[in-house]
């Protein structure tokens, strides 16, 4: 780690390196803490059996739910990836909203899938929001009001204007969404409902369905240009 952080420092560092060594400072920050998590439970689950669990909230707490995510402010830190921490059946709803796609496709959104289905209930219920690829490909290549007003809400609050302003770009955006900052997420996946649909029902959800926006649980930030759906164990 300390060889890396004097990597970065060096002027003759190049950019291309730098970059890989952001993204692998920020991995061994996640495995370090996950780690430390691991080694006070593990055998990989925590002794609560909390009912209602997000995962991957970041600061979007949600009252009366068990949130669990890879950094701080989470009730539980833990790298999803490497699985969920709970007991089998023990969960009534699992919710998620612009997690799905930060994580690799196929290997971890899959076992991510089998996980949840493996804590929720018989009858428990998986809420599922992603960036709706979908509707953003409808706007390309001809452009309406609807993606002029995701250039500015996507991207205004970003500072990136200059670099980021086309209708291409709002599809880079859903596919592979990047940027240097080192504690950026990218976007590993894009998802519309179909592909939500079978990712669930291959995982042994019995249903997904459209989920009807809940601003109670979900962030209303994220209704506009998402897709929910409500995948039924
Ligand atoms: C784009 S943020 C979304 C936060 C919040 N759900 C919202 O809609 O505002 C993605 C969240 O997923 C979390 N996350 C990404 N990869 C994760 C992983 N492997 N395990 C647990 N959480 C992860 C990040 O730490 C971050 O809080």
């Amino acid at each position: 780690m300390v060889h890396i952080t004097q990597l970065l420092r060096q002027p003759t560092t190049t950019h291309g390196l730098a970059r890989a060594l952001r993204a692998t400072v920020k991995e061994l920050e996640l495995h370090r803490t996950h780690r430390a998590s691991q080694k006070a439970w593990p055998n990989g689950r925590i002794d609560d059996t909390p009912r209602k669990v997000q995962i991957g909230g970041g600061a979007h707490r949600i009252a009366g739910f068990f949130n669990i995510d890879a950094v701080p402010p989470a009730d539980l830190l833990w790298d999803v990836r490497e699985g969920i921490p709970l007991h089998e059946a023990t969960v009534d709803e699992l919710f998620s909203e612009h997690f799905l796609e930060h994580i690799d496709y196929p290997c971890s959104a899959k076992h991510y899938a089998r996980e949840a289905h493996r804590v929720l209930a018989p009858g428990g219920r998986l809420i599922t929001g992603v960036p709706d690829a979908a509707f953003v490909l409808a706007q390309y290549p001809a452009g309406t009001a609807d993606s002029d007003e995701m250039i500015k809400k996507w991207y205004g609050k970003r500072d990136c204007l200059d670099d980021i302003n086309t209708h291409l770009d709002l599809i880079n955006y859903v596919f592979r969404d990047q940027d240097d900052d080192p504690t950026y997420n990218p976007h590993y996946w894009a998802y519309d409902r179909e592909k939500l649909v079978q990712l669930f029902t291959e995982a042994g959800f019995t249903t997904v369905e459209p989920w009807n926006f809940d601003p109670q649980i979900a962030n209303p930030k994220r209704q506009w240009g998402s897709v929910y759906v409500i995948a039924t164990k």
